[in-house]
């Protein structure tokens, strides 16, 4: 009706020439590149002057960003930090000029009053989603799992891979044989599956796939296909993110399950920002974006579609 009409018309106006610097790390997966998309339409639709950097991984460049956004004087600063340690003293900078830092996705490890707010899932619990998935799809059967990690020293991949171990823990038919880094990319993810197939006597012994993304898994299934085993079927693939490739893989029988990670931080984020700027309104330090399994059954083309229609 006409209040909230008025009330959207008023936040947007609050909005209106705030500029907000975005320290994104890069464009590793198809999940990030969906996410700056996303912030990227999120900031226009209110008129939001929107400062991109892109890190290309590296922590010391999303450092320098900011540094940079800083004296630039930006109203706001988005930071989706690829590892949890060292942002101490570029946070206490960002304080001391006065602008707001929101973390997206991911987590860091300082205090939480070097930062405004948070946006982002329970990353322990989308670990544990995929684990449970996994030793209900299994049942009694023996099963030796693979995992591919995200990011070394990324809260994403510290909390996905404690997640699922909780999940399997008590269940002595499942065991996680291998575990090693992919970086979050579909390169590596390959790469990584082709060195677990041939240590697993081709692959034979392997009975799961767990990867702490859709990309590394998607990697993975290529490798797995050109080892000649059946992704999907021979091997059980279980991922994180929801992208559409992963559906289109789902489609084909070649994935098995993936726990939704919503690329819209930015909605969120922004929200929260407008009402500080408004009347100084503190948000909830952590602000919990869902986490939802989907399988086969739960029609992979549709939700494949719906994704590309978002912006992936
Ligand atoms: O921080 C979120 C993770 O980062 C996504 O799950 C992964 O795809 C991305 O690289």
């Amino acid at each position: 009706g006409t209040a909230a009409a008025l009330m959207i018309s008023t936040t947007a106006a609050m909005a209106e020439g705030e500029t907000v610097g975005f320290a994104q790390i890069g464009s590793e997966s198809g999940w990030r590149a969906a996410e700056t998309t996303l912030t990227k339409q999120q900031a226009e639709e209110r008129g939001i002057d929107l400062r991109f950097s892109d890190a290309q991984q590296k922590q010391e460049n999303q450092i320098a960003a900011i540094r940079s956004f800083v004296a630039q004087g930006v109203d706001a600063i988005l930071l989706a930090p690829v590892v949890a340690t060292g942002w101490d003293s570029v946070l206490e900078e960002a304080q001391e000029a006065e602008i707001p830092v929101v973390l997206l996705d991911r987590q860091v490890d300082s205090s939480d009053d070097l930062y405004l707010t948070a946006v982002g899932s329970d990353l322990v619990h989308e670990g544990e989603v995929a684990g449970e998935w996994l030793v209900n799809a299994v049942g009694d059967e023996e099963c030796r799992i693979v995992e591919l990690q995200g990011t070394t020293g990324s809260t994403p991949a510290i909390d996905r891979k404690t997640g699922f171990e909780n999940a399997i823990e008590g269940h002595d038919n499942l065991e996680i044989v291998r575990s090693q880094t992919g970086d979050f990319t579909r390169a590596q993810g390959k790469e990584v599956m082709e060195s677990f197939l041939q240590a697993e006597n081709g692959g034979k012994d392997i009975c799961a796939l767990y990867a702490h993304n859709d990309d590394m898994a998607v990697g993975a299934i290529q490798a797995i296909k050109e080892a000649g085993l059946a992704p999907g079927d021979d091997i059980l693939i279980v991922s994180i993110d929801a992208v559409p490739d992963i559906f289109k893989a789902m489609a084909d029988g070649e994935a098995n399950a993936t726990v939704e990670l919503t690329p819209n931080m930015a909605g969120p984020a922004f929200d929260a920002l407008e009402a500080y700027w408004a009347d100084g309104t503190m948000p909830e330090k952590f602000i919990q974006t869902e986490s939802k399994l989907y399988t086969q059954e739960n029609d992979p083309m549709g939700e494949y579609e719906t994704r590309k229609d978002l912006g992936y």
